[in-house]
């Protein structure tokens, strides 16, 4: 029986793995997951688990922050000892994380199947880690899980295969179906925060590029200070733990705490996130899996970088990248911020995970 090894080790790696756990669950197919402990505080890493309801991973390395050699060095160390004695037929990996890095290097050098969930995706800019981490993860699989004809395109473009790509949409539209009903019907946040639907702007940050560079760190501060001055809309702002490191260090915190409009809180879980996208006026973001979710539910969505590799949101009218100098995101908010959208999905029917489960049972 075909033995499948799932590897995550970042919020949005439990997130988006969750459909193919639940998967393989109902098909009582033979798997085992590994847990990087990239993420490891409970608010970026436990609290998905319980409220995903998944069982505890078979492994978890624990390997938490460090720098990105360190960080993927010990992943790969420990990775080898697992991967080698458990000799599964493939191992999946998904986005584009130091993990997905380590976890694909180290089956194909024991020459075992990949399979890439969300293959293809391309900014096109290699400063990221993440644009060389699914660069490098895309050219050692064996199954590439595209989620548009875009992701295809980057990929044949790069000149792997056809035969290898699978256009399948991205499981993040699975996981938002299931979970936005349970999340409106469960969650307190929005009477815990005291807040009103469309009464304010969503704010997430934490892309290295933006949140390690004081310069431009303090652009988005001022940027942020000018959107709740002249739209009359305070801004909510749970702050990724590389950001609030950042801000500190930056001396940024005293002077966004002083702000009365802006309203800084601990990340929360993702049924109460989920919450507080939907009912957003707008949403500010560097998020990936943040330009998706607001593309999905239909909430406008502001992205404070230089470039996407979700272009498809913006294609269909729901996302405009501004990057980070004031007058710029002041004219995206402004271009966004009443704007009808159209229902239009671009990733996918909410079956990806049954999609991508149904390939590989029948290719094992
Ligand atoms: C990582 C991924 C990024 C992904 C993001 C999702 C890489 C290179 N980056 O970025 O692609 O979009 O996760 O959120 O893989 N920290 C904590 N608690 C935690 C995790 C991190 O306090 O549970 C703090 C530590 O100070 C750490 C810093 O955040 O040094 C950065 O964490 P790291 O995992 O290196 O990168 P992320 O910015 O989280
Ligand atoms: N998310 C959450 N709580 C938060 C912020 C985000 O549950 O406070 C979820 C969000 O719903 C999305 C995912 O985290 O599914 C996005 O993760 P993140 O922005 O950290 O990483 P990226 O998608 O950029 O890799």
């Amino acid at each position: 029986m075909m033995n499948i090894c799932i590897v995550v080790g970042t919020r949005p790696e439990i997130i988006k793995m969750s459909p193919i756990v639940r998967e393989c669950e109902k098909r009582q197919l033979n798997y085992f997951m590994i847990h990087t402990n990239q993420h490891y505080s409970y608010n970026m890493d436990r609290i998905f688990f319980e409220e995903l309801q998944l069982a505890e991973p078979k492994y978890n390395l624990e390997v938490g922050s460090g720098t990105h050699g360190a960080q993927t060095g010990k992943m790969l160390i420990e990775l080898e000892k697992i991967i080698s004695k458990e000799m599964p037929d493939i191992v999946l990996v998904e986005g584009d994380t130091n993990t997905i890095l380590a976890a694909s290097l180290c089956a194909s050098k024991l020459h075992i199947d990949v399979g890439h969930v969300e293959a293809g995706l391309r900014s096109f800019d290699r400063a990221m880690p993440e644009e060389l981490n699914r660069l490098l993860a895309d050219h050692l699989s064996t199954f590439l899980f595209a989620p548009t004809k875009i992701s295809k395109g980057n990929l044949t473009n790069e000149g792997i295969p056809e035969n290898k790509i699978f256009v399948v949409g991205n499981t993040i539209v699975d996981a938002t179906l299931r979970h936005l009903k349970i999340a409106q019907s469960k969650s307190k946040i929005m009477e815990k925060l005291n807040l009103i639907e469309s009464g304010y702007l969503l704010l997430t940050l934490h892309r290295q590029e933006n949140v390690d560079d004081k310069d431009r760190l303090e652009k988005i501060v001022t940027s942020i200070e000018e959107i709740v001055k002249d739209f009359k809309l305070p801004i909510l702002y749970p702050i990724h733990p590389r950001s609030d490191k950042m801000i500190k260090k930056f001396g940024l915190k005293e002077r966004l705490e002083s702000n009365s409009k802006i309203r800084l809180i601990e990340p929360v879980g993702y049924l109460d996130f989920l919450v507080l996208e939907k009912n957003a006026k707008l949403v500010l973001t560097d998020s990936g899996g943040v330009q998706e979710e607001t593309c999905i539910m239909n909430v406008p969505c502001v992205t404070l970088r230089y470039n996407t590799e979700r272009p498809e949101t913006v294609e269909v009218g729901k996302n405009v990248i501004v990057g980070v100098e004031t007058k710029d995101v002041l004219e995206g908010v402004q271009e966004m911020i009443n704007k009808e959208l159209g229902p239009e999905n671009p990733f996918g029917d909410g079956r990806t995970g049954e999609k991508i489960v149904d390939i590989l049972v029948e290719s094992y």
